[in-house]
């Protein structure tokens, strides 16, 4: 069992910035014993630059404009990229309309930050990986080492005995880059079990399903002076007029979010997996995790992005992950709607 504690942790983020991912990151910005070193952003929800903008404009939205961010690869490392505009919109963040940062993205490359960073601070960083994992692949091919140097590793990716999202056995980070996926696991295998990656898949992640009532929560600990209510009964894309910024843009993407997995028959809610690897990588939540050796497939083609997790040793191979299997959703919406609605009250807009 994995205790939640307020530790002073220095988190390096890679994402795909998308909803969740913005949830995320405007997470890890209310947390004071986070140190955000870097946001790096590889392509999946959407386009690389689209996610570099959305992470410049969340962080200025945080008051973080003091925070780096840089962009990496274009496209996973063997097939043509594919974004999910249906999933997040067209521009990874539903309808929410950010004010576009005035600042610009690192000259530096994604892989060299992270392998600058690592090498510059052996032993103190964590990696929060919540999106395909392109650009953490091209940075363990520059530092076969990072195993060793990282603090730890947290992924949001896979599905172990339980449906995909994107195909009917892949989720949606593994299926965007396989290999790249495939190449992060087998970098692992033989670590000590406490340097292993936490794998925080749909198994755990879509039991963080956030509704219309933690959105009017999350208003309410902001301090807005009008009832938050984003309604399955409302007309689809209604723009929220909540008087705090933060609510209002984060209502507008839940929003779209919220019609997505309606469209999806999953009902009116939001899946917000990457707040739940966050709330892992921040030290915040509870979770319990088991050891497994983790193949990811590569060549079939109904298969693609596949995590297959191997729990028992059956295949003689050295694990390479720990994977979450249980976790707090009522404790996360708590945790949740204190931190960023604490986050948003105390911003000077
Ligand atoms: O399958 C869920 C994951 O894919 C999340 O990280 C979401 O943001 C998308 O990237
Ligand atoms: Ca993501």
């Amino acid at each position: 069992m994995h205790e939640a504690r307020r530790e002073p942790v220095s988190i390096l983020m890679d994402c795909d910035t998308g909803i969740d991912d913005a949830l995320a990151l405007v997470y890890l910005c209310s947390q004071p014993h986070v140190e955000l070193v870097a946001v790096t952003s590889t392509p999946g929800n959407v386009d690389a630059e689209q996610v570099a903008r959305n992470n410049l404009a969340l962080l200025d939205l945080c008051g973080r404009s003091d925070v780096p961010v840089a962009v990496g690869a274009q496209a996973p490392l063997g097939i043509p990229l594919v974004t999910t505009p249906e999933t997040h919109g067209p521009q990874g963040i539903g309808y929410a309309e950010l004010p576009v940062s005035r600042r610009g993205i690192e000259r530096r490359d994604a892989v060299e930050l992270w392998v600058e960073a690592a090498r510059a601070r052996p032993g103190e960083l964590t990696a929060l990986l919540t999106a395909p994992l392109t650009n953490f692949a091209l940075a363990l091919r520059a530092e076969p080492r990072l195993p060793e140097l990282l603090r730890g590793v947290v992924i949001m990716g896979g599905a172990y005995y339980y449906q995909g999202n994107t195909t009917p056995t892949a989720e949606w980070n593994t299926h965007v880059d396989p290999e790249a996926a495939a190449e992060v696991f087998r970098a692992f295998a033989g670590q000590p079990e406490e340097r292993l990656p936490i794998v925080c898949a749909l198994e755990t992640t879509e039991r963080i399903e956030m509704r219309p009532e933690h959105v009017a929560a999350l208003a309410r600990a902001a301090g807005c002076a009008k009832p938050e209510l984003v309604d399955p009964d409302h007309a689809p894309g209604l723009r929220s007029q909540a008087s705090n910024p933060l609510v209002r843009h984060l209502s507008d993407m839940l929003r779209f979010y919220f019609e997505f997995h309606r469209d999806y028959d999953q009902g009116y809610v939001a899946h917000v997996h990457d707040y739940f690897a966050a709330s892992v990588a921040a030290g915040t939540a509870n979770f319990s995790t088991r050891t497994a050796t983790v193949h990811v497939e590569t060549s079939a083609p109904r298969l693609l992005g596949t995590t297959i997790a191997d729990y028992r040793g059956l295949w003689g191979e050295a694990p390479n992950a720990r994977i979450v299997w249980s976790n707090q959703p009522d404790e996360a919406f708590k945790e949740l709607v204190a931190a960023v609605g604490g986050l948003a009250a105390g911003l000077d807009f």
